[in-house]
Parts: C-alpha cells; sequence; structure tokens
C-alpha cells in the first residue's frame, strides 16, 4: 500500500500514521511536514514499527498551494497510483469567513475543522 500523511507529526495525523504503520503490509508512507528535523525520531519509531514499511519524509509548508503542487509532482514521479490520503492539518478562525489569502483561498467551515477551497470568481494570481 502507499500512502501520504500530511500533518502526521501531532495529534490525529500521528495516531493515525502509527496504526497504518504497525498493522499495513510493507507500507511505502510519504510524510508531508514541516520539519524533517524534527520528524526524524518519528520515522524511526514507524521503521520499528514496521521494518518492512518505506517511510520518506517530504518537507513542506502546505499552507501554499504552489507547495501542494510541487509536493504532489514528486509523488508522482515516483508513483502510479495511492491507496490512502490523509491529511488532518487545518485552523479555525472565530472571526468568520472574511479574509482571502494572497493566492485568494477562501476558508469554508466543515464540521471537523476547515477545508480550504479556490473562489473561481477572482482572476488567478501568480503562482
Ligand atoms: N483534536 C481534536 O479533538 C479535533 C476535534 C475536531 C476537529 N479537529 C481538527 O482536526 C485537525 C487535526 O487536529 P489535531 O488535533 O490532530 O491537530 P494538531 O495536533 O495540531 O496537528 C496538526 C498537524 O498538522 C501539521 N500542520 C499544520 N499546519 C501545517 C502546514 N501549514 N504545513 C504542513 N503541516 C502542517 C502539524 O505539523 P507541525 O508538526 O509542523 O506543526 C501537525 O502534524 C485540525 O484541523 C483540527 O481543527 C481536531
Amino acid at each position: 500500500m502507499v500512502a501520504v500523511f500530511v500533518g502526521a507529526t501531532s495529534g490525529i495525523g500521528l495516531s493515525t500514521l502509527k496504526q497504518f504503520a504497525k498493522y499495513s503490509n510493507a507500507p511505502k508512507v510519504y510524510v508531508v511536514g514541516r520539519s524533517k528535523q524534527s520528524a526524524t525520531p518519528l520515522l524511526h519509531e514507524l521503521e520499528v514499527l514496521n521494518p518492512k514499511g518505506i517511510f520518506i519524509f517530504v518537507e513542506t509548508e502546505i499552507s501554499l498551494i504552489k507547495n501542494v503542487d510541487a509536493v504532489c509532482e514528486e509523488i508522482k514521479t515516483s508513483e502510479q497510483m495511492l491507496d490512502l490520503v490523509f491529511l488532518s492539518p487545518g485552523f479555525l478562525s472565530v472571526e468568520g469567513r472574511k479574509d482571502k489569502s494572497p493566492e485568494y483561498l477562501r476558508v469554508n467551515s466543515t464540521s471537523s475543522g476547515q477545508a480550504a477551497s479556490k473562489d473561481l470568481s477572482h482572476e488567478q494570481p501568480n503562482r
């Protein structure tokens, strides 16, 4: 199985990643996060949990769409398909939906957090 985890250095993502590593058969996992250095102990732990697994850390900041695109391109160079994509990062604004990012992202509330989506009614910005 090939999986991508984004936001797996703490919280829900971390717990899910550890269980996935423990119980899946020879998984290949891309762990996307902001600091490879701080994730190094986690990678070692995953390798102990599943010695047949391959765990690859991809360091990036995924709040910028250009970084998301770059990660996708990087993974696509090695993989034909993914079996699992697990995404947990998000934030909750207490000020409502009033802002748009420089990339014209609009934040939409959901019951389990928030997801960003492109506002297509505006001109696309430079990347
Ligand atoms: N925990 C709950 O009870 C609960 C309940 C309802 C909803 N939620 C929602 O579920 C989601 C996950 O919650 P959680 O408690 O697991 O959160 P968390 O412990 O704060 O974990 C967030 C993860 O996302 C990563 N991350 C955050 N921003 C990032 C960015 N810009 N680029 C790359 N990685 C980034 C963090 O990595 P770093 O190590 O780099 O910080 C961390 O691994 C959130 O959206 C939260 O609002 C949680």
